[in-house]
């Protein structure tokens, strides 16, 4: 098994999680770390002594021993990296939303086809065992139909400059509710307000349909008092809130519905119903859960190996950026509806 050597382009709040977990993947090498702040480079040399650093992403594509690269710096510089990288023939991880829009990540996706290598996006909620059970469930039918479905993934901070709330936290929700639904949303409307003094929004209210009646709802901000990761599903037999900030149990099912009966008003026809309020008991089934970059990671190293193409590829990411620019027309918009889908 020939090794996989890999650079690391972007060491600052989440980088160094890749240098982490690549580095303890079998047959994996990280051999640069590459950041154009020093400081952030004296601190992954303080970790990894034997991982070279550099401020130069240059001199990681033109080594030919490096066979993939993984891209973690902020959106608007995803395109430019990640198009050298394919077409000095590197296999690309690059991290979400894959570019800043969506003509740039069409192309990214066609160099990668014309090069044959593996482009994947860091839709690390793909690879949550929490999401996944979720995703098992409603397949399973066991919530019966979907009715409708929101996320809010709020906090305080961290702020980012160079792409809004919408940008940086619903394209986490985006990925998941395609990939919980099989499907794409068919039209979206967002309102959002920046409050911080930069142009971008940082609270978004975001609304989308998606086909067979499902509605959905996404509240992202990075002002707010709370911390909150949380899905809730709503479905005809069943209702599910998955909370990522409680690994013991993320996923609690409720046993409750509405019932609507018939009741007899006369003894010829049937002209009422009856909402009758079910309320069962709350599962929380036992999952394992695994580090979801650890598992993205790993995903990766098996796709080169095995020449598979990634949950997560490049088509993956444009189908998300092309929701995520719908939202981003509608936020200019002050809300108005943007159809994705005829
Ligand atoms: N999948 C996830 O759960 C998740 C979580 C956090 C961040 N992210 C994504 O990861 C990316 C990075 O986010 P972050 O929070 O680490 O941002 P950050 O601002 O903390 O770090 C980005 C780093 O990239 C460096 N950089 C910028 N341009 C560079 C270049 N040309 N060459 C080398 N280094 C360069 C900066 O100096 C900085 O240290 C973003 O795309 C973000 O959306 C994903």
């Amino acid at each position: 098994m020939d090794k996989i050597n890999i650079g690391i382009i972007g060491c600052g709040h989440w980088g160094p999680n890749f240098i982490r977990n690549f580095s303890q993947i079998k047959g994996v090498s990280v051999k640069y770390a590459c950041d154009l702040n020093p400081d952030r480079l004296s601190h992954i040399k303080g970790l990894y002594p034997q991982i070279d650093t550099t401020r130069d992403y240059l001199q990681i594509l033109k080594d030919p021993k490096i066979g993939a690269v993984v891209i973690s710096t902020p959106a608007v510089t995803h395109f430019r990296l990640a198009k050298e990288a394919l077409e000095r023939n590197k296999h690309v991880l690059v991290e979400k939303p894959i570019t800043s829009d969506v003509d740039s990540a069409a192309k990214l996706v066609r160099i990668a086809g014309r090069y044959k290598r593996i482009l994947m996006v860091g839709h690390t909620f793909k690879f949550n065992s929490g999401i996944n059970k979720l995703r098992g469930l409603i397949r399973s039918g066991k919530i019966g139909r979907v009715y409708y479905i929101y996320s809010r993934r709020t906090n305080l901070g961290p702020i980012r400059r160079d792409i809004g709330a919408a940008g940086d936290l619903a394209t986490h929700d985006i990925s998941v509710f395609n990939y919980l639904l099989d499907k794409s949303p068919l039209s979206v409307s967002a309102r959002g307000q920046n409050y911080l003094g930069h142009e971008l929004e940082d609270v978004s209210f975001i609304t989308l349909s998606f086909p067979g009646k499902v509605l959905a709802h996404m509240h992202v901000s990075w002002l707010d008092p709370k911390k909150v990761r949380e899905i809730v599903v709503v479905g005809s037999k069943r209702m599910i809130i998955f909370d990522d900030l409680n690994p013991d149990a993320p996923i609690s099912i409720y046993d409750k519905k509405v019932m609507r009966k018939k009741f007899r008003q006369d003894y010829d026809s049937f002209k009422e119903f009856q909402m009758i309020i079910h309320s069962g008991k709350v599962d929380t089934p036992k999952i394992k859960m695994e580090e979801p970059l650890k598992r993205e990671c790993l995903h990766f190293v098996e796709c080169i190996r095995k020449d598979r193409t990634p949950l997560t590829d490049g088509r993956d990411g444009l189908e998300v950026l092309k929701v995520l620019a719908a939202i981003q027309d509608s936020l200019s918009r002050n809300g108005a509806e943007v159809l994705l889908k005829e």
